[in-house]
């Protein structure tokens, strides 16, 4: 077992996550060795900004550095496939972002690299599953608290595209992939609630819409996000859009449960609000990310509740998972401290546990299997119901 203290990373990426992946390695204890950014003076800059050591001039002298044992990608999606090739031939542990590449060919070459590299622990950054409620939503399905689920409904919502003039390098498909709200936002939740409910998508009808077909590229680039500041200072020229602003997915799970999600970036008020409601034989349960400290759960022959996040309150296995007492309220950054204390816990043990909290590879790709099913449903207007044989 190696100690935290002998593992260093590095990270790849010095946008909007990147610096949120360094935070929590730092809350955790793990050594951040330096950082690589879209040129050697963004390197240089964020390293100095950030206080790391080194700022890589390329992705080969960081994996030239033999400090560096785990390597963290918080790149643009287009680069995920072969930053994470190049990870694992150098000998790298890899938590990529998700997606967890632009199409199933992508993927499945990473989950057969990722196979003939036992040793390495591989893994996509779906942090949603972390927040403690999300784990105790799921421990209380396991433990049967909720009878058998019949239904799952939800969403994931948000505004920071809202208007014609918000850009960003997702809205075009060759940078971000063919799906832009499904892919960026749609596949945390599809990821979430396979995680939470154990059910895998066997079938789907899909709608999608794209509010804006013309939106106005910046001349010079505009950090994730930060478009609502900057947007009225940038001279800026027509982009014609080929993404979806806007999505809603019908799903048949196994055993004919069913499912229906809606995702959106054009949503006034919702800045970052991702909401499940599973409907079990006994009990419900209903989450939400911007309250993500209470856990409804709905009953029909007594009152219903409202869980408070609290160590003394969770099941014994989540527990780890929730650092803080009762009351003070963990959030999106601790997410990433959660996920990374379980990927690190399997790096210094040398290999994957059985049934790992974190979304593996093979999860990766599924998302992304479901986003390809999701566009084929939309343009010809009929249900996918091959799914288990594409995965
Ligand atoms: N898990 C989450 O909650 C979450 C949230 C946001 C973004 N993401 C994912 O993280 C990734 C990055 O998103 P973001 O919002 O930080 O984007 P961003 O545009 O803010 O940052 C991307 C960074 O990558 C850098 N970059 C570009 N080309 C590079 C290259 N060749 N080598 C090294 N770095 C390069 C850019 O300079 C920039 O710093 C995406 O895959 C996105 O889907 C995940």
């Amino acid at each position: 077992m190696k100690k935290l203290g002998e593992i260093s990373a590095a990270i790849v990426g010095t946008g909007f996550i990147g610096p949120v992946h360094l935070e929590a390695l730092r809350r955790l204890g793990v050594r951040v060795s330096g950082i690589l950014g879209s040129s050697p003076e963004k390197s240089q800059k964020a390293a100095q900004d950030l206080g790391l050591a080194k700022g890589y001039r390329d992705l080969p002298e960081l994996l030239a550095d033999r400090e560096v044992n785990v390597v963290h990608l918080a790149s643009p999606n287009r680069l995920h496939v072969s930053q994470t090739l190049a990870c694992l031939e150098a000998g790298k542990h890899v938590i990529c972002e998700k997606p967890l590449a632009m199409t199933t060919s992508e993927t499945k070459s990473l989950v057969a690299a990722a196979r003939k590299h036992p040793e390495l622990i591989t893994a996509v950054n779906y942090n949603i599953r972390f927040y403690p409620l999300c784990l105790q939503a799921r421990a209380m399905i396991q433990h049967g608290e909720i009878g058998e689920v019949l239904h799952v409904t939800g969403s994931y919502v948000q505004d920071w595209l809202l208007f014609p003039t918000d850009f960003n390098w997702r809205v075009s498909s060759s940078e971000g992939g063919a799906l832009r709200a499904v892919g960026d936002i749609g596949t945390h939740w599809l990821d979430l609630i396979g995680f939470v409910t154990g059910l895998h998508v066997e079938s789907l009808l899909a709608d999608l819409w794209t509010a804006h077909p013309v939106r106005q590229q910046p001349v010079s680039s505009v950090g994730t996000f930060s478009g609502k500041l900057e947007q009225t200072k940038a001279a800026t020229k027509d982009f014609p859009v080929d993404t979806e602003d806007y999505g809603t997915v019908l799903m048949k799970f196994e055993g004919g449960r069913r499912g229906t999600m809606s995702v959106s970036q054009v949503t006034a008020g919702r800045k970052n609000c991702l909401r499940f409601e599973i409907a079990g034989t006994r009990k419900s349960l209903a989450w939400n990310s911007e309250v993500p400290h209470e856990l409804w759960i709905g009953d029909r022959t007594e009152s219903n509740r409202l869980l408070m996040a609290d160590p003394s309150l969770l099941h014994e296995e989540v527990r780890p998972y929730a650092n803080y007492p009762g009351g003070h309220q963990e959030g999106f950054p601790d997410t990433f401290k959660q996920l990374y204390r379980a990927v690190y816990s399997d790096i210094q043990a040398g290999k994957r546990s059985p049934e790992p909290l974190y979304a593996t590879f093979e999860d990766g790709h599924r998302e992304v299997a479901l986003c390809e099913a999701i566009l084929e449903s939309h343009r010809s207007s009929r249900w996918i119901t091959d799914i288990k044989g594409r995965m």
